[in-house]
């Protein structure tokens, strides 16, 4: 029988995670929103009650709906806050130790249960997974950024998930109105496999002055429809965590595709991560528009 999904936790409140915080709780779920301090915390309650709140000036939501969506959530910096969540998604920084810390923790203060997944976008499902005591019980998660608007979630798959396992996140993820799919655990799954090759070109191509920055972007809105050029993209994504998505698949693949260009690597070094610092391959004002340098 498939598990009843009524109270889930999220574990880390930066981008992606604040963000499956807010498709959880606009679909109605009972939410435990976890960060290791009072700023996180923060951060992720002001993303909640920004989006709501543009959400009712667009008349998209009434008052009494966003004040019952925001008492919906609940915010702790506590793990053992979780013990009676039916899922946990874990959304902290890509680093191995950290997420198999995490893991090994909320083994131990979950029920037998519940299913608890990663939204590493880079990592090893199974990796993360051995540092439990249910491996059956793990799974990939993976959100796409800005996770309220974008369907796809990529329910990764270990060589020992249990199938019911891969069944109730599928048919968690389709309740929460997204298009999952179902993949292997390999580096960048299906999406990020197939996008970061050419977000590196690009990066590539802006180096060696072949094209401007903007010429880049408006190529592939205007001649292949896509909603934002691949500079802008990476400025979204942050290019900090772009750099180690292709690091991470370079290492596994040895694709040179893959191999991160060297400017990445400079502007992360002078603190320009993209959106989230203000400046990337654009400079961004408080209302994240692009502007010109
Ligand atoms: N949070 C919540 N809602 C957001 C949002 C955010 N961060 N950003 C935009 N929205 C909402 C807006 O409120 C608006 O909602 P409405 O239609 O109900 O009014 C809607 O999205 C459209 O937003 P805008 O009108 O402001 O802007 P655009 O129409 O230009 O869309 C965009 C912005 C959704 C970011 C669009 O440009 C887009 O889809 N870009 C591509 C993003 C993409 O490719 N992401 C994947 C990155 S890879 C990844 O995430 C994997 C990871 O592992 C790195």
């Amino acid at each position: 029988m498939a598990r009843e999904i009524g109270r889930v936790g999220v574990v880390g409140l930066g981008t992606m995670g604040a963000g499956i915080t807010e498709v959880l709780a606009r679909n109605g779920l009972s939410v435990v929103a976890v960060d290791v301090d009072d700023e996180g915390i923060a951060r992720g309650r002001g993303h909640l009650e920004h989006s709501t709140s543009r959400a009712v000036a667009k008349s998209k939501m009434d008052e009494p709906a966003r004040e019952k969506l925001l008492g919906s959530v609940s915010y702790t910096t506590t793990l053992a806050d979780l013990a009676d969540c039916d899922l946990v998604i874990e959304a902290i920084p890509e680093q191995l130790e950290l997420k198999a810390r995490v893991f090994n923790e909320l083994d131990g203060i979950v029920g037998p249960d519940t299913i608890l997944a990663s939204n590493t976008s880079s990592l090893s499902v199974t990796e993360i997974g051995v540092h439990t005591g249910r491996p059956g019980k793990i799974v990939g998660m993976h959100f796409f950024n800005p996770a309220p608007v974008l369907k796809l979630v990529e329910v990764v798959r270990t060589v020992v998930t249990e199938q019911d396992v891969v069944d109730d996140v599928v048919a968690f993820a389709q309740r929460l109105g997204k298009e999952p799919v179902v993949i292997g655990d390999r580096a960048g799954f299906i999406a990020n496999a197939l996008l970061f090759g050419y977000l590196n070109h690009a990066v590539a191509m802006y180096e060696s002055r072949y094209a401007t920055r903007e010429d880049l972007d408006a190529a592939m809105r205007f001649g292949c429809g896509y909603p934002m050029g691949p500079l802008a993209l990476l400025d979204l994504i942050g290019l900090d965590t772009a750099y180690e998505i292709l690091e991470t698949m370079y290492a596994q693949s040895r694709n040179r595709l893959h191999a991160p260009s060297p400017m990445l690597k400079q502007m992360i070094t002078a603190g320009l991560l993209g959106r989230k610092s203000g400046r990337g391959f654009y400079t961004y004002d408080a209302s994240e528009s692009p502007t010109v340098v």
